[in-house]
């Protein structure tokens, strides 16, 4: 057997159950019946009333797994798959999927795509808002920063490596969460100089964990609010995982204010799970798309989309320098 790359399949694990609940609420919402004949994804969420938003995350999700297809800009269900989806079928598989829908992760995108607003929440508030006005106490914080520690250990001690950073001098992690970020690049690239910014109550659990995890490391932390407060000044910013949890309009608030901030030569690094152009690869980022929708009525970017918030801030088209499983490092330079 050909072996895979252990990462990308740890990765494939990890959103192995966002797949199964899209396809149990697309069996539970009727949407496989629906697409039978082809139809635009606006009729489609006119029709079902649903947010589009959400819809059309869901739907090149299910079309990177083959599931349905675009054609002319009409959306329809796989030919081949029709037999196992539409429950007049003698070979419809529905009901196994149906029997598990009461999981949450399948309620929390039921609920976005019916209601249309962000779905995770933390003791039946928002984490959006939270981050937007703050405001987030400190046993929420501690939760999603431990949860952001595991997920950002292995590709950021990968991506860190890269010989782009020999050239920096110092940098500010922007929304540096756990700091594994910035531990990856103490220990990689002692040379620079870095700083974790982000909520005071983030920094609390980001101190602790790097303290327990790097003893005697020089990392150093602000607290601010990126929408509020003015940015400290850098040679170089990073932005890992913070561009996808924002829709457009705060993403341009956040890169601009970065811009306000920088010299010409500034460096802007960022860290994403890139979307293949055609917008339905890799599956793995699609679906995770689809999880930035529900969770925060955001998404995953393309090169193109990046390219285009960075140059309308003054910063050059980003350059990919490295890779680890489906996330992409990519730099740009303030022009
Ligand atoms: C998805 S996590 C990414 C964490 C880290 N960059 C990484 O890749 O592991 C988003 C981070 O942005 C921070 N954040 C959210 N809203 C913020 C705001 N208004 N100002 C500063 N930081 C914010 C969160 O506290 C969290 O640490």
């Amino acid at each position: 057997m050909k072996p895979r790359d252990p990462y990308i399949q740890i990765q494939d694990f990890y959103i192995a159950q966002t797949k199964f609940a899209a396809i149990s609420v697309a069996i539970e919402l009727g949407i496989f019946e629906a697409i039978r004949k082809p139809i635009s994804l606006d009729e489609l969420s006119s029709l079902m009333k649903m947010s589009p938003l959400i819809l059309y995350a869901l739907s090149r999700a299910l079309e990177s797994l083959q599931l349905v297809e675009f054609t002319h800009d009409k959306y329809f269900i796989n030919h081949e798959y029709s037999q196992f989806l539409l429950s007049d079928s003698q070979f419809f598989q529905g009901k196994d999927f149906a029997s598990r829908t009461n999981e949450k992760l399948h309620t929390r995108i039921k609920n976005a795509l019916l209601k249309a607003e962000p779905s995770l929440n933390y003791a039946g508030v928002s984490l959006t808002k939270m981050w937007e006005t703050g405001n987030i106490d400190s046993n929420t914080a501690a939760e999603f920063t431990e949860h952001m520690q595991t997920m950002m250990s292995y590709p950021s001690e990968v991506l860190s490596k890269n010989d782009t950073f020999q050239q920096v001098p110092e940098l500010i992690d922007l929304g540096g969460g756990s700091g594994a970020w910035a531990m990856a690049l103490q220990k990689n690239q002692p040379h620079i100089s870095i700083a974790v910014f982000d909520l005071p109550a983030v920094l609390e659990k980001a101190k602790t964990n790097v303290d327990e995890r790097l003893p005697g490391n020089r990392i150093k932390f602000h607290a601010g609010n990126f929408f509020e407060s003015e940015i400290p000044r850098s040679k170089s910013y990073l932005l890992s995982n913070i561009l996808h949890d924002w829709p457009l309009n705060k993403c341009d608030e956040i890169v601009s204010k970065i811009a306000k901030s920088s010299e010409t030569g500034t460096l802007l690094f960022i860290n994403e799970c890139l979307l293949d152009e055609d917008r339905s690869s890799p599956s793995f980022t699609c679906f995770f798309n689809l999880l930035m929708a529900v969770n925060h009525g955001s998404q995953q970017f393309a090169l193109t989309d990046l390219n285009e918030l960075l140059l309308k801030n003054g910063f050059s088209s980003p350059t990919i320098v490295a890779e680890c499983g489906y996330y992409q490092l990519t730099v740009s330079r303030k022009l």
